[in-house]
């Protein structure tokens, strides 16, 4: 019927396999050839590539990573590189290539459907900042380990009255930090999207809860504010608590992917091949109140996403003693 390439691209996140698999056995069970590309865009780029089959995708489901590798190519980056990487799908006859990555794995693709390759995009990574869905593959699993360590953290913190930052994933993007501080029951939260700098204000109010019988405090600071170690000096300085910092890091992006990212991840990977069966072109899929859906790749690139303001005012509610307020 005709070739399908998938790679994986971009930072890796715990169902990418799921994802994977699900493309693969949708799209041998509907007659086409798919393959499997290793290491991102470089691996069309060097034509690493092998046909796939129904059990080359067998005991991968329940692995985080990504069996096929993965990579941010510096070469495909570059006009040439696109040039060059749609003329080997050509040569190759792979008339649809399927990418699991983030926004910046999606930008390429975007780039690359201009020289005439169909592209269709899964969102593949733990920061959910993906504009046009509410959910990317990983994230579930990537808030579960960062809640469970961070459990852990308050066990000791409390043990020893301290305080504890706690640093976790996310580049420019708050989502784990707002998840796992409402999770976790964080006293404060520290996002990109919404900390306005005040650390002042932030050693007052743990001055405060201190003040009002809390005997250890959590602050959780996504890696888009960072400086966990230098902030935790400051506290520490500044309000004569003892305090620590841990980078959570990433032990967030491993581990067996939890039953959402499994099933979510299997659901798009199958989807993406409806797609291809309609004759679809340049669509990128994700979940849009709870259901699967596809988006033009131009347009998804229009919208917008910022974190829900209700869910940070609940956070924040839930968090700092009221009798301070
Ligand atoms: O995009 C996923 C992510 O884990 C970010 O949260 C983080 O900032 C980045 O990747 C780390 O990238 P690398 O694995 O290249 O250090």
């Amino acid at each position: 019927k005709g070739k399908i390439a998938v790679l994986t691209s971009g930072g890796d996140a715990p169902g990418m396999n799921a994802a994977i698999r699900a493309v693969v056995r949708t799209g041998i069970s509907k007659g086409y050839e798919v393959y499997g590309v290793r290491r991102g865009y470089n691996g069309i780029l060097n034509r690493e590539m092998d046909l796939l089959t129904f059990h080359d995708v067998s005991e991968k489901l329940q692995h985080g990573g990504t069996f096929l590798f993965t990579a941010r190519s510096a070469e495909f980056r570059e006009e040439e590189g696109k040039k060059k990487a749609a003329a080997i799908c050509k040569e190759l006859g792979i008339e649809t290539l399927i990418v699991i990555g983030g926004d910046g794995s999606f930008t390429g693709a975007k780039n690359l459907s201009k020289y005439g390759v169909n592209v269709i995009g899964l969102p593949g990574t733990i920061d959910l900042d993906i504009a046009y869905t509410d959910y990317t593959i990983g994230f579930d699993t990537a808030v579960n380990t960062a809640m469970e360590a961070i459990d852990r953290l308050r066990e000791t913190s409390n043990s020893h009255e301290r305080c504890s930052v706690v640093e976790v994933m996310g580049r420019s993007a708050g989502y784990i930090a707002l998840w796992c501080g409402i999770a976790n029951g964080a006293e404060q939260i520290l996002i990109p999207e919404k900390f306005d700098n005040n650390y002042d204000k932030l050693i007052e109010e743990i001055k405060n809860n201190r003040a009002s019988g809390m005997t250890h405090q959590i602050i959780v600071n996504a890696e888009g504010i960072g400086h966990s170690y230098g902030l935790a000096k400051k506290i520490e300085e500044a309000t004569g608590i003892e305090t620590r910092a841990t980078i959570l890091g990433h032990l967030q992006r491993g581990g067996s992917p939890t039953a959402r990212d499994r099933v979510y991840a299997s659901v798009m990977g199958a989807y993406a091949i409806d797609c291809i069966e309609k004759g679809k072109k340049n669509r990128l899929i994700g979940y849009k109140e709870g259901h699967v859906y596809d988006v033009d790749i131009e347009e998804a690139f229009q919208m917008t996403k910022s974190i829900d303001d209700y869910e940070y005012e609940v956070a924040g509610i839930l968090g700092t003693r009221c009798e301070y307020k």
